[in-house]
């Protein structure tokens, strides 16, 4: 059975894997939408790349629609430190030929909840403030979530503040209302994401030459300079794919179920999730929390799954010769 989805994003390269991942695994996923948000790069940027990583793919059905530019109540920070200018530093994308598809992000995931037969599986891959807007615009949609799949927070250490990881410390706000909306969350917090390093060893048999594995390899290549720089000297940690990969294959994970609290205070831990991973608190669990993965068997899969795109290319550009 194909599983709906609707995918938030920041493209943002591990974005960009994850999308690509998506969009490869038309057997299993149908992506019914994705919605932008401002995060890595402000959104217009984001909703541009992902736009672009769609035309990559071959791919110019799936609507993308724009969401929000700032954080509920905080000031955006963005990470072109980390990302590039344009977010996908490493990758050089055509343009899109298509824009965005209206509404805005908020109002197409209400649509898209409320119209669709079935329960929706919602993967957060950026700041939470379109999915949290949305909740508090419309709460009869909660019941049309079947699951949202989250990647952001930390059990340990930050990656943007010694207490934060980006995502939440972009938007606490949001994600303190999704982790109180009693949804079912699967997390994906840094001490599962940092074990998906798209080092040498595990990708580095993609085959240059064709168009979508050229692009990951040369954003990997960039990526691997940039993750040494993050501690990550054997390459970039693919935070968002995880999430995907979940989806596709969830033996490959494991996981407990733990309270989450987000701090939305300002100071020093503003956007720290608060992990309760050995259940000392009273609090009900409110999320299933990975905590280790297959990383090998997971990137053996995702370049599968590279290569079958690059196939449908191939086909597609015979076919239309
Ligand atoms: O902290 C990592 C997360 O922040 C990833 O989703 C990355 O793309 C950025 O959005
Ligand atoms: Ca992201």
């Amino acid at each position: 059975m194909k599983h709906p989805i609707l995918i938030d994003t920041d493209p943002g390269p591990d974005d960009a894997l994850a999308i690509l991942l998506a969009l490869s695994a038309r057997d299993a996923l149908d992506v019914v939408g994705i919605t932008t948000v401002a995060g890595n790069v402000p959104v217009a940027q984001t909703t541009l790349n992902a736009l672009r990583i769609c035309e990559l793919a071959g791919d110019l059905d799936v609507p993308v629609y724009a969401g929000c530019d700032r954080p509920i109540l905080r000031p955006l920070h963005t990470a072109e430190f980390i990302c590039g200018k344009d977010g996908l530093a490493g990758m050089k994308l055509a343009d899109a030929s298509r824009a965005p598809a209206a509404p805005h992000a908020v109002n197409a995931m209400i649509d898209h909840l409320r119209q669709s037969d079935v329960p929706l599986r919602l993967c957060a891959l950026g700041p939470l403030t379109n999915i949290a807007l949305a909740l508090r615009m419309a709460p009869d949609i909660a019941a049309k979530i079947d699951r949202l799949i989250i990647m952001g927070g930390a059990r340990d250490l930050g990656n943007i503040t010694a207490a934060a990881e980006f995502n939440f410390f972009v938007d606490p706000h949001a994600a303190a209302i999704v982790f109180d909306s009693a949804i079912p969350i699967t997390l994906f917090p840094l001490n599962a994401t940092y074990q998906a390093v798209a080092s040498t060893e595990r990708l580095g048999d993609l085959d240059g030459t064709a168009p979508v594995q050229a692009q990951v390899l040369s954003m990997l290549r960039r990526n691997r300079a940039g993750g040494a720089a993050l501690g990550g000297d054997k390459g970039h940690p693919m935070h968002d794919p995880c999430v995907i990969a979940y989806l596709l294959w969830p033996d490959l994970f494991e996981g407990r179920d733990c309270h989450v609290a987000i701090e939305t205070a300002e100071g020093p831990t503003v956007g720290r999730s608060t992990i309760d991973w050995w259940g000392r608190s009273q609090e009900p669990p409110n999320a299933h929390v990975i905590g280790a993965l297959d990383a090998d068997q997971m990137f053996a899969r995702v370049a599968v799954s590279l290569r079958s795109l690059d196939h449908r290319h191939e086909s597609d550009s015979k076919a239309k010769s």
